[in-house]
C-alpha cells in the first residue's frame, strides 16, 4: 500500500507562547546528532527527515496564517549552500546539501486551514490533496525516536496485520491526563493490540497508553469517519479522536505501543524542555 505523509501544522501554539507569537512551533530547534557533531534543526525538519527515511517520498503539510515560514523553509536555497561551499564550511554545506537532496526527491502539497477549528477539521482538509490508498497521519509536534526509525517499524506493523484496517502509535505514560488516551483491548501480538475505545484527555484514564499522534488509515475509511463527525462538546473542536472512535466500532482499529523509543512533544513547556537536554537521532 502506497502512504502520503499527512502533518497538520496549523496549531496556534498557545501553550508555547510568548515563543511561539510570531514563530511557529513547528520551527523551534531540536539538537541532533550528526555524524561527530550536534546541530539544531527545527523540528518539522526532523519529523520530514524521520518520514523520508520510512520512505514515504510524498508530504502533505496543512498550515494557517503566520505559518508561512515552514513552507520557507522546505525550499532550496542554492544561493546561501553556494555561498557556505565558497566559504569553505563544508560541515553546514553538507547539511544543508542532504536536506535539498531529500526535497528534491520529495512531493510537498501545502493545504490552508482557514480556521483554527481542531485537529479533525485539519486532517479533513489535509485528506483531499491525498491520492494514495494509505494515509500516514503524523502531528507537527511531536516524534517518536530511538536508535531504529520508529516510522519504518510502525508501516511495517501495519502492512503485518492484515486485521488492522487503521493502526496509532501508543506509548505508556505516568499520567495520561493530558493526552488521547485508549482502552486495549485483545492482544494481537507483543504490543499490538486491538483498541475497544478511546477519550481524549480524560480525568481519570482508562488506561497509561496514551495516542502519540502517529495514525496509519485507509485513506478513504478516515475521510468518512471525519466527514460524519461533529464538534466535540467539551472542546467544540472536531477531534480527530472522535472519528477514530467511530471507526472503533467497525472493530479494525489498533494500537502499536512503542516501546524502545523515547517519545517527545515540543507542544508544551515541561515536555519541549526534555527535549533541549536529549539529543534526537538523525
Ligand atoms: C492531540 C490529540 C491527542 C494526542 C496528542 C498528542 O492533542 O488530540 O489525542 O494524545 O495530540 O500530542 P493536542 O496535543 O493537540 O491537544
Amino acid at each position: 500500500m502506497e502512504f502520503t505523509a499527512l502533518i497538520p501544522a496549523a496549531g496556534l501554539g498557545t501553550r508555547m507562547l510568548p515563543a511561539t507569537k510570531e514563530t511557529p512551533k513547528e520551527m523551534l530547534p531540536v539538537p541532533v546528532r550528526s555524524g561527530s557533531s550536534i546541530v539544531f534543526k527545527p523540528f518539522i525538519q526532523v519529523i520530514f527527515e524521520h518520514l523520508y527515511g520510512a520512505g514515504i517520498r510524498s508530504f502533505v503539510f496543512v498550515v494557517g496564517r503566520g505559518k508561512r515560514i515552514l513552507q520557507d523553509h522546505f525550499l532550496p536555497d542554492y544561493d546561501l549552500l553556494e555561498e557556505l561551499e565558497q566559504k569553505g564550511k563544508e560541515e553546514q554545506a553538507s547539511t544543508l546539501r542532504e536536506f535539498h537532496r531529500m526535497l528534491e526527491d520529495s512531493t510537498i502539497i501545502w493545504v490552508d486551514q482557514h480556521e483554527p477549528r481542531g485537529l479533525g477539521d485539519a486532517v479533513k482538509r489535509g485528506l483531499q490533496a491525498v491520492s494514495t490508498e494509505g494515509v500516514l497521519v503524523h502531528l507537527g509536534d511531536i516524534l517518536l525516536y530511538g536508535r531504529d526509525n520508529f516510522l519504518s517499524e510502525f508501516l511495517s506493523v501495519y502492512k503485518e496485520a492484515p486485521s488492522c484496517s487503521a493502526l496509532l502509535g501508543l506509548f505508556r505514560v505516568k499520567d495520561p491526563r493530558k493526552y488521547g488516551v485508549v482502552v486495549p483491548g485483545e492482544e494481537i501480538r507483543r504490543n499490538l493490540y486491538r483498541l475497544v475505545g478511546m477519550v481524549e484527555k480524560p480525568e481519570n484514564p482508562p488506561s497509561d497508553m496514551i495516542i502519540t499522534g502517529v495514525y496509519a488509515f485507509r485513506t478513504r475509511d478516515i475521510r468518512e469517519a471525519l466527514e460524519s463527525t461533529g464538534k466535540n462538546p467539551r472542546t467544540g473542536e472536531i477531534e480527530i479522536t472522535d472519528a477514530i472512535a467511530r471507526l472503533v466500532e467497525g472493530g479494525g482499529v489498533c494500537g502499536y505501543v512503542a516501546e524502545a523509543y523515547d517519545y517527545i512533544d515540543i507542544g508544551k513547556p515541561e515536555t519541549y524542555i526534555e527535549t533541549l537536554f536529549r539529543l534526537v537521532q538523525d
